[in-house]
């Protein structure tokens, strides 16, 4: 079967198919995988059945393996590159992270070198009734940039946000050691995507505490503003999972959040691994 890529309909997120992740891929598929995941900002491909190690060794393929804070606590055995985010709790304790991004955002964008994307591998998606649960939603920063009036794009083209681990409202607070290692970093609020040279809007209510140059009042309503923006219905893909679907998203193309609208029993199990990125320019 040869591979073909559909398109959602909606401005982020195409479906890839006609893969199958458990084989080893030639380069000249990888190519167009890459381009389609740089073009469509989400791309997804259903009904795979993925070992830890096939997962992490496709991750490699994008870029170094990043591994993040969640990793120390909540990895797979035998595969530290990978977390396993899930609400499940066994014997009173849970086996991963639990909600992880429930607020709009776009992965460690509060580091000095945000992860180019993450991976998403699903393994248990809730479902009550015979309905599915825990959908993510995607929002496109880059036709949220195409839908900016000229004005308001010239007053925020060169000028960086300040985002700051400490300052960010966390459902969990994070601790003394975890500030001591993320000090803010400023990164440009209009990102030129590395590979396809597309404009994307970077900020959130949630990480962004000021804007360099801009007084307090004024910048926190831009945040603000921007952040809304960018999350309007008309930028938005929304995923609903089922089980062995692989999903990866670029995060500059897209923020993303996932719908807490399940618990225990409903029970959600993910695989995710994360991908090395540059510097935001
Ligand atoms: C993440 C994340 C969303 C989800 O893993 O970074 O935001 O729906 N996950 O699990
Ligand atoms: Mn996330």
């Amino acid at each position: 079967m040869s591979l073909e890529i559909i398109p959602t309909g909606a401005p982020v997120a195409a479906e890839i198919r006609g893969v199958d992740l458990s084989q080893p891929i030639g380069d000249n598929v990888f190519a167009l995988i890459e381009r389609a995941y740089d073009e469509h900002g989400v791309i997804f491909f259903r009904d795979q059945h993925v070992t830890p190690p096939q997962q992490v060794a496709f991750t490699r393929r994008f870029g170094d393996i990043e591994f993040n804070i969640f990793g120390e606590r909540w990895s797979v055995a035998g595969s530290p590159e990978i977390v396993v985010v899930s609400n499940i709790t066994e014997d009173g304790k849970p086996i991963g992270v639990k909600r992880a991004g429930e607020n709009w955002h776009s992965d460690m964008c509060y580091t000095a070198r945000p992860p180019r994307g993450t991976m998403l591998y699903a393994i248990e998606i809730p479902t009550l009734h015979g309905l599915t649960l825990g959908d993510t939603e995607f929002a496109s920063a880059a036709a949220a940039w195409d839908a900016l009036p000229d004005s308001l794009r010239h007053r925020i083209e060169g000028r960086r946000a300040i985002f700051d681990f400490s300052g960010r409202k966390r459902a969990f607070p994070p601790s003394q050691s975890e500030i001591e290692r993320n000090p803010p970093v400023h990164h440009p609020i209009v990102r030129t995507h590395p590979h396809t040279g597309r404009k994307c809007l970077y900020a959130m209510r949630d990480d962004c505490t000021g804007i360099d140059g801009l007084e307090q009042d004024e910048a926190e309503s831009l945040i603000a503003a921007l952040a809304d923006h960018i999350v309007k219905p008309a930028h938005i893909y929304r995923h609903q999972w089922r089980p062995g679907d692989l999903l990866m998203w670029d995060n500059c193309t897209v923020q993303h959040r996932a719908i807490q609208d399940y618990d225990m029993p409903q029970r959600r199990l993910m695989h995710r691994t994360t991908m090395g990125g540059a510097v935001p320019a």
